[in-house]
C-alpha cells in the first residue's frame, strides 16, 4: 500500500465581486443582517457564456497540475463534485476533461453530488485509488457556479445571499514518505432530513417523497399515473419551484454539532489531539459556524483559515479554495497538519487530516 498526498492545489474564482449592498437594490435585505448572520461580505459571481462550473474547475485543475509538477494529459483519473453541474448529464468530469485537453482515453471521469461535503469525499476516494496503486494522478475539483440557479426575489434571500461561485482542485498522488500525506478521511450521511437543505425541482421524484411525507402540494404533478411531462411541470415554472429552499436555523444546529464531532473522530482514529492541529480549513458555510467550531476546539485565530467574507459559502469549492489560499500565504508549511471538515445537504458531514 502507498500512502498518498496533494502534490499541488490551486483556485479559480470569477472576476466579478458582487457586495451585499449590490443584493440590497434586486431583493429586501441588508448589508448588516447579511453581516451579522453569515460574516458574508462580497462574493463572485461568474459570467454567462465565458465562464461555466466545468471552466473554473479547469482553471483551477491547471494551477494544481502546474504546482505537482505535472501536466494535465498526465491525470489518470478525475473526480468532480459539485451541485451546480453544467448539465444534468453528462457531468461536470468529462466536460473539464475536454475542457482541459485530455485526450487520452485511459482516463477515467467521475462526478461526485455531496454538496458541501463533496470535495473531502472526493478525496477520501483520490486517497483509495492511490493507495491500492490503482492511479497515480488523480485530479479532485471542486466548483460550483450557483449565481445562475438562484432565486434574486426577496422569497429566495435566506439562501441566494450566502452563496458565490469559484473553483479549487487538487493533484492527489502517490508518496514514499513515512507519516506524510492523507492519514485519514471520515464520511458520514444521514438522509433523514434531505429535504431541509434541497433543490428538489426539476426532477424525477415525479412527486413521491411530499406525497410520502404528507405535502399534498405535490410539486404541481397534475396526477402521478399521468406519463411524459413529469421532469419539469408548467406550475414549477408558473410559481417558480425551481430553486434551492433551506431551514437554515435547522441546518446552523445540526452543522454546529457535526463539525467538532466529525473532527474528533479523525483525530482519534490517528492517534492525534486537538493540539496537534496546525491549520483548520472548515467547509465556509457560515462565519458563525466557523467561529463556533473555533471556540469549542479552542483554536487561534491564525489556526483557522476563514475566506467566507470575500468569497461567500462556495460549497464543493470552498475547502480547495480556502485550502489553495492558505497554502498560498506560505500557512501551510511541511510537516503541519491540516485537518478539513464538513457539514452539509444530505445530510452528508465528513472530515480528512493530512500531514502537509
Ligand atoms: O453550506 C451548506 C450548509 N448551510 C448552512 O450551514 C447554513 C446554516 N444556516 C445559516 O447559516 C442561517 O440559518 C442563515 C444565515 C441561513 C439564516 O440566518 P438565521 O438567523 O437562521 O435566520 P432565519 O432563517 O431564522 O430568519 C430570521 C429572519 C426571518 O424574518 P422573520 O420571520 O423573523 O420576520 C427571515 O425572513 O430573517 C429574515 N431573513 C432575512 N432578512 C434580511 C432571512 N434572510 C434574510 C435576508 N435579509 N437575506
Amino acid at each position: 500500500m502507498f500512502q498518498s498526498k496533494i502534490a499541488g492545489i490551486g483556485h479559480y474564482v470569477p472576476s466579478k465581486v458582487v457586495s451585499n449592498e449590490a443584493l440590497t437594490r434586486v431583493m429586501d435585505t441588508t448589508d448588516e443582517w447579511i453581516q451579522e448572520r453569515t460574516g458574508i461580505q462580497n462574493r463572485r459571481y461568474g459570467t454567462k457564456h465565458e465562464e461555466t462550473t466545468a471552466t473554473m474547475g479547469a482553471a483551477a485543475a491547471r494551477i494544481a497540475c502546474e504546482r505537482a509538477g505535472t501536466s494535465p494529459e498526465e491525470i489518470d483519473f478525475i473526480i468532480f463534485a459539485t451541485l451546480s453541474p453544467d448539465y444534468y448529464f453528462p457531468g461536470c468530469g468529462v466536460l473539464m476533461q475536454r475542457e482541459l485537453g485530455i485526450t487520452h482515453k485511459e482516463v477515467g471521469a467521475l462526478d461526485i453530488r455531496n454538496q458541501c461535503s463533496g470535495f473531502i469525499y472526493a478525496l477520501s476516494i483520490a486517497d483509495q485509488f492511490v493507495k491500492t496503486g490503482m492511479y497515480k494522478n488523480v485530479l479532485v475539483v471542486g466548483s460550483e457556479m450557483h449565481s445562475m440557479g438562484l432565486d434574486f426575489s426577496t422569497r429566495g434571500r435566506n439562501v441566494t445571499v450566502i452563496f458565490g461561485d469559484g473553483a479549487g482542485a487538487a493533484v492527489v498522488q502517490p508518496t514514499n514518505e513515512p507519516n506524510k500525506g492523507i492519514l485519514t478521511t471520515k464520511l458520514h450521511a444521514d438522509g433523514t432530513y434531505a429535504e431541509k437543505l434541497a433543490f428538489i425541482n426539476p426532477g424525477c421524484h415525479g412527486g413521491y417523497h411530499a406525497a410520502k411525507s404528507g405535502d399534498t402540494t405535490n410539486f404541481g404533478y397534475p396526477d402521478p399515473s399521468v406519463f411524459g411531462e413529469m421532469f419539469i411541470t408548467p406550475r414549477m415554472i408558473q410559481e417558480g419551484m425551481y430553486y434551492p429552499n433551506m431551514d437554515g436555523q435547522f441546518v446552523f444546529k445540526l452543522a454546529v454539532q457535526k463539525f467538532p464531532e466529525v473532527i474528533h473522530e479523525a483525530l482519534l482514529s490517528a492517534g492525534l489531539q486537538v493540539s496537534d492541529i496546525d491549520m483548520l480549513i472548515p467547509h465556509q458555510a457560515n462565519l458563525r459556524i466557523s467561529q463556533f467550531v473555533q471556540k469549542q476546539l479552542k483554536l487561534r485565530d491564525d489556526q483557522v483559515w476563514n475566506n467566507i467574507q470575500r468569497f461567500g459559502n462556495t460549497t464543493a469549492a470552498s475547502i480547495p479554495i480556502a485550502l489553495s489560499e492558505a497554502w498560498e500565504a506560505g500557512k501551510i508549511q511541511a510537516g503541519n497538519l491540516v485537518c478539513l471538515a464538513a457539514f452539509g445537504s444530505g445530510f452528508t458531514w465528513a472530515s480528512a487530516l493530512i500531514r502537509w
